[in-house]
């Protein structure tokens, strides 16, 4: 299985304040790297419970975590709490969140995320979700897929590549991840350093997966689960997940709910970023529980 590095795993756990017999949530435990490493913080008295809506990474995460004694559950986190208590427990010292998709989903073949393969366009981080990239990109209308594009990626070409979609379709379904990357290039005419797909991609597996929507009901959630002194930890890999995370938080904090701890947002090391590349864009917010 693809490797996906932990990122930011010692900021993680110091804006955790991660400690022996406290209790925690790994709300996208992924391959299990940083909840590893929460519990080995947390010690033999400690807790974590993995939530993830991904069976592959769950399985991952099992194989990794098997003899650590981790809940691992399959679920979205704006199920958070309900999952939390079915854990029997109501409240916890932290929660984390780790957005977006793992190295595993985004290379293991099959997946459909990733631009250059002649895979069905998939996206779906539950594979027993119903709606895919390839029933969107064939059946949303060009107004849908336009404001797709534009609120979710700031595509600048968003009408552009609406309508290439749209004219395309009227002669053949479009089926993989290839075939959009040559209709979206194809609108767009000059090539940069990035893919011209690059937005659109991003666009539709925010789409796929309602994945701002999720971030919004998870920092609810985590913070209705939150002991008093409890600390929330917020990693995001784009500009639209950072927004929504730093506006939740600003709203909170107004609130009187929580005090937000990183004034400004962390950013990976040097040389992390120089050891996992896929790091380079990440954001850690942390903020405690009043
Ligand atoms: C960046 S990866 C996490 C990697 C993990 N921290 C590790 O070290 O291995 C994000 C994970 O969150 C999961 N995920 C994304 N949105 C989710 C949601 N709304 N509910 C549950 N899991 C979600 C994805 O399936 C993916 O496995």
């Amino acid at each position: 299985m693809t490797v996906h590095l932990p990122v930011m795993l010692r900021e993680v756990t110091e804006v955790l304040r991660i400690s022996p017999g406290g209790t925690y949530v790994d709300a996208t435990v992924g391959l299990g790297g940083h909840a590893e490493k929460m519990l080995a913080l947390a010690g033999a008295g400690g807790m974590v419970i993995g939530i993830d809506r991904d069976d592959e990474a769950l399985m991952g995460a099992r194989e990794r975590l098997s003899d650590t004694g981790t809940v691992l559950r399959k679920g979205r986190f704006s199920e958070l709490a309900a999952i939390v208590r079915e854990a029997g427990l109501h409240e916890v010292d932290g929660v984390l969140f780790d957005f977006g998709v793992s190295m595993m989903q985004f290379k293991e073949p099959g997946r459909g995320f990733s631009f250059n393969t002649e895979e069905p366009l998939d996206m779906r981080m539950d594979r027993t979700q119903e709606l895919t990239a390839e029933s969107i990109v064939n059946t949303y209308s060009e107004k849908e897929i336009e404001k797709m594009l534009r609120e979710y990626a700031d595509e600048w070409f968003s009408k552009r590549i609406a309508r290439a979609i749209t004219a395309y379709r009227t002669k053949k379904r479009i089926a993989t991840c290839a075939e959009l990357a040559g209709i979206v290039s194809a609108a767009y005419g000059k090539r940069g350093r990035v893919h011209p797909a690059t937005k659109t991609f991003q666009a539709l597996r925010i789409s796929v997966n309602d994945e701002i929507a999720e971030i919004g009901k998870g920092l609810g959630a985590a913070l209705g689960v939150l002991r008093r002194g409890g600390r929330l930890c917020t990693i995001a890999y784009h500009s639209l997940e950072d927004r929504t995370v730093k506006n939740f938080l600003r709203v909170a904090e107004r609130e009187g709910t929580i005090r937000i701890i990183t004034k400004k947002p962390l950013s990976p090391s040097y040389d992390e970023v120089r050891e996992n590349p896929s790091a380079r864009s990440a954001k850690l917010r942390g903020a405690e529980r009043l």
